[in-house]
Order: C-alpha cells, then structure tokens, then sequence
C-alpha cells in the first residue's frame, strides 16, 4: 500500500477550507494554473496560458509541501514583445530557457542598469526593484524559468498592492552600481556571488566528491538574496549518491540525459526519465537520486531557497552527510542492489556500461563505519 498517506473524504472535507491560501487563490486570481506534480518533461514546451499583469504566458510549478517555501514559474515573452514592468516584495531568480533579449532594473532613486541575454542566462531580481524584460527578437519568442519566495510572501500580506506597489528602495541589494549586472563574481568556497552568469550550461564547476562520482558543485549568491540554488554536473557513466531534504527544490536539466528515481522512505523507487528542460520536484523527505545514462556529463540546476537545506550544527546540509552519522545521504556501500543493476540495464540499452567503480572505491576512504545494529 502507498504511503502518501491519503485518507477519506470525510477527513479531508474537514481540512478543505484551510487548503486553499493566499498563494493558491492569488494565483488563480492571476488566470494561471499550478503544476502540482513531481515531473514536467519539458519546460520548453510545458501548456502556458495569458498572464494579463505581465502580458506573457505563464504557468505555475508548485508543489502541495512547497507552498510554503518557494515556488516556480515559466514565463513567455512573445516575438517583439516585452513584459509589463514590476516591482515585488519576494526575491526572484530567473534562467533563459531560449531566445534572446534584455533586462532593465530600476529603482525610485532614478538609477537604472540594462543587460543582455541568451540562452542559460542565469540572474536575480535585487528585492522591490523595478524590473522588465524585453525580447530581443522578432522572430523568436523567450521563454524563461525562474524561482521566487512568493508563497510565504502572499500568504503573510495578502495584499497585492502592497506586495507590487511599496515605494521602498532596499539599498543594500540594489543602488543602481552600473557593473551590477556584469558576468562576474567572487568564489566563497563553494559559493558564487555573482548577480548573473552568461551561460550556465558552461559554467566551469568546483569537485564535490562528498556527492559522489567526481561530481562538479557550485551554489550560488544572486543580488544578496536567500535563493541558494546551485548545479551539479557528474559525468558519462556514473550517478550520485542519494539523498533527501525539505521541500522545494525544482531540478532544471541544462545538459545530458537520464532518468530519476525518487520515493518516500520504506517504499519502492519511482522512475522519472529526463532529457534537456526537464523538471524534477522532489516532495518533502523523499529520497533521489540521479542517473546520467547519456554520452555526455549531465548537469542540472536546482532552483531553490534557504528552507529546502535540513543543516546540522555546523551549518552543513544533511543532504551531504553519511546516514551512518545521522545525516541524509544514503552512500554507496549501502544502496539498494536495484540501484546498480537498473543503471547498468539503462546504460546498456546505449552500448554504455557504468563507471562507477573508482566512485565505489574513493567513498571507502572516508565512509564511517556501520553503528550497530
Ligand atoms: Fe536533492
């Protein structure tokens, strides 16, 4: 029997009223949808409907334990056209799926910068600037994906005005520096703090070994917001360790294809395939675990915020630490058998075989021992 915990009607009906939010209700009230599910196959061609505040189209991608946390949206700016422009009270970063264009960031003290665009563009919006973004072409529509911290925003004011029209230049984000916007950055260890990167589809990556087979890891700072997200690339043959967290990361493949398995503890793996501009949702504590089954490394973006990471005293995220300590990464030496023969039959179904072996081998250096039993 499936543990997603379903129960009657009955019960449900008694809860009905509080299911619905602030969020849930704004958004409708928008004319948009949300995507409630774990997987969206393609980003590029996900159903857009009309957004008449911003004069794309747009979709909502929310899943049920996120609405709370963070949420994410695909937006289309069509040929020629740009969006209306928008101030908000919720931080927001945004990667360009496709096509080409520009930015302009303002705030009320009159300072104003532009950028440029294309494809894996990677920026944030500095919190309550003025902000629009135009296509640059007239051909070619934009599409983009981005990560806000809307939900707890809604549903602490529920007040739109207030939300997208407070007249507050927040200074220490944004003072209109004409270098804001340039593809720069400085490296923190693992962290980037940049306010945009031209193409991270090539982002040249720092190794992360603690993630498993010679993973390149780098998280990012953006317009000094609380969207951590980050990528991870890991390469031909191999897959990474699982692991689990709260809820509201969003998986975005920029390169490489393969597939996903992800499940709630004590039941069995479900299969997710991706390719480029795939979407995985992992809920709330369920374990994942990707699997690069192509010919290329396999990168993916995991647009986020601050609440998705569960941190032990030492501020480091229990995704990266052994479940032999108490942390939330399951290592190699103690995966399901399942786990490796499903990846050799997906490999060979390429004329792939897995090239874990070295992976298996440098994670006994540093694996703590079993406790007992
Ligand atoms: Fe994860």
């Amino acid at each position: 029997m499936a543990k997603d915990a379903l129960v009657s009607e009955k019960l449900a009906s008694k809860f009905a009223t509080e299911k619905e939010t602030p969020y849930t209700r704004w958004v409708r009230d928008e004319g948009l949808e949300i995507i409630s599910g774990h997987y969206v196959a393609n980003l590029n061609t996900v159903a857009l409907k009309p957004w008449p505040r911003r004069g794309g189209g747009a979709v909502f991608i929310n899943h049920d334990a996120s609405r709370t946390s963070n949420d994410c949206y695909v937006c289309e700016i069509p040929e020629g056209g740009k969006l209306a422009p928008q101030r908000q009270l919720f931080e927001e970063m945004i990667m360009i799926l496709s096509g080409r264009g520009s930015t302009a960031v303002w705030n009320d003290a009159g300072a104003k910068v532009t950028f440029e665009w294309g494809p894996g563009a990677l920026f944030a919006i500095p919190l309550n600037a003025w902000h629009q973004h135009f296509n640059g072409s007239g051909r070619e529509t934009v599409r983009y994906v981005a990560v806000t911290n809307c939900p707890p925003v809604m549903n602490l004011y529920e007040d739109t005005g207030f939300i997208f029209d407070s007249a507050y230049d927040f200074k220490n984000r944004f003072a209109g520096e004409p270098d804001y916007f340039a593809n720069k950055g400085e490296q923190k260890g693992l962290l980037l703090e940049t306010n945009f990167v031209a193409d991270a589809v090539n982002l040249p990556l720092i190794e992360a070994k603690e993630r498993g087979a010679g993973g390149g890891h780098i998280r990012f700072s953006m317009a000094k917001g609380s969207m951590n997200s980050h990528i991870s690339q890991f390469p031909v043959g191999t897959y990474k360790k699982c692991h689990r967290h709260g809820p509201g990361a969003h998986v975005i493949i920029l390169s490489g294809e393969g597939y996903s398995l992800m499940w709630p503890e004590g039941e069995e793996p479900k299969y997710y395939e991706w390719q480029v501009g795939s979407m995985i949702v992992p809920p709330n504590m369920w374990f994942h675990q990707h699997f690069n089954t192509g010919t290329t490394p396999a990168r993916y973006l995991a647009f986020k915020h601050e609440t998705v990471s569960i941190r032990n005293a030492q501020g480091v995220p229990k995704a990266w630490i052994s479940m032999r300590i108490g942390g939330d990464q399951i290592d190699y030496a103690d995966e399901q058998p399942l786990i490796r023969t499903t990846f050799a039959e997906a490999l060979s179904k390429h004329g792939l075989t897995p090239n874990m072996d070295a992976a298996y081998e440098a994670e006994l250096a540093d694996l703590p021992p079993k406790p007992a039993a």
